[in-house]
């Protein structure tokens, strides 16, 4: 697997959780990891083929990137392919801030290129977009993409980038059951018809759509995801019963189905793995095929959950 050429598995792996410190109840997601899971994690990933392996510096403030470049050690650089971000917020204030953060993600993840690099939101899409054709020059960056841009924002990216004979290579936002915004702005259409990869982040809603977590057991009470979706969990649970008893006939788990409808609608998934038995999951969402009818139902349901799971980041993607 040539760092040239992105080779986009059924799905791709996030690290979020892995910014966490491992105490459980802490951090963004208190999930508990610890760093032999996140060591078992990668083995399993590697022998399924799960490549593709999703972060950004400001996930811990550099910690996800650190232990993510720790526990890929053990494997060949050939043998999976890094994406990480640019996020605008956290810039330096040197001539070449791109380039400077660039820097930081290759040193903490132990590598002298990136095969995915994104901006992470668009902040600014003419000022930040064109720092990055000198990566992709110098060949530090492989690959480039856009992440919480709406299609007038991918579309001047796009533009900007042909200037100078790139293109944007991947699209990736927050695309759910719950929160279908950019099907509905013609994304997804979009990326469709530009053959440009849709990768889907938050597809579990950080674990409400798993059937985990529901109003009698909650998300970990001092954890930021807690204070998004606890409130929530009532209404969702129509939803996952619905998963549920789809993925009853199929002899699927909730996460399983949740997963399997965003690579039925064209997505590239990336999933928010914290424990080994998650890469088992990914590895039967990709064999579960629902049918048009699953689909159709699923989606009814989950029109009748009126909640918004809006990350407090993005913006709706319908102008
Ligand atoms: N570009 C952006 O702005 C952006 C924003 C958000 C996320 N992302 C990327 O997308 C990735 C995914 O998003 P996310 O991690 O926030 O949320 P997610 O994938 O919707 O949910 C992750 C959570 O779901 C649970 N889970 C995962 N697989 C499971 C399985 N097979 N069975 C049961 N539970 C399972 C875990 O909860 P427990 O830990 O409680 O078990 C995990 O913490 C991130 O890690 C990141 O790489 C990008």
């Amino acid at each position: 697997m040539s760092g040239e050429h992105l080779t986009i598995p059924t799905a791709a792996i996030g690290t979020w959780a892995w910014g966490d410190n491992g105490e459980p109840g802490y951090g963004y997601f208190g999930s508990g990891i610890s760093r032999a899971g996140l060591e078992e994690i990668a083995d399993k990933a590697h022998a399924a083929g799960l490549h593709l392996w999703d972060t950004a510096i400001v996930y811990g403030m550099g910690r996800a990137e650190t232990l993510l470049g720790e526990v890929l050690k053990r494997f060949a650089r050939s043998d999976y392919q890094l994406s990480t971000k640019f996020t605008p917020q956290a810039a330096g204030t040197s001539d070449h801030p791109v380039a400077d953060m660039l820097e930081q993600s290759l040193a903490r993840l132990g590598t002298d290129y990136i095969d995915m690099y994104w901006i992470h939101n668009p902040a600014d899409v003419a000022r930040w977009t064109p720092q990055l054709i000198p990566l992709l020059e110098s060949g530090k960056v492989k690959h480039v993409g856009v992440s919480n841009h709406n299609l007038r924002e991918i579309e001047l990216a796009n533009r900007l980038l042909g200037e100078a004979g790139f293109r944007i290579e991947a699209v990736q936002n927050h695309y759910s059951l719950l929160h279908r915004s950019s099907e509905r702005a013609g994304i997804l259409d979009y990326c469709r018809s530009q053959s440009i990869p849709f990768f889907a982040y938050m597809v579990l809603e950080q674990g409400a759509l798993t059937g985990k977590y529901g109003p009698a057991n909650p998300m970990p009470s001092d954890s930021d995801r807690a204070g998004t979706y606890n409130a929530l969990l009532p209404q969702i649970s129509a939803l996952t019963q619905k998963l549920a008893s789809i993925g009853e006939r199929l002899g699927a788990t909730t996460p399983e189905v949740s997963t399997a409808w965003a690579i039925a609608k064209g997505a590239t998934p990336i999933i928010g793995v914290t424990r080994p038995n998650h890469v088992d999951g990914l590895v039967r969402a990709s064999q579960i095929t629902l049918t048009p009818e699953d689909l159709v139902e699923l989606e009814a349901v989950a029109d009748t959950v009126k909640v918004s799971t809006r990350g407090w980041w993005e913006r709706e993607m319908v102008v």
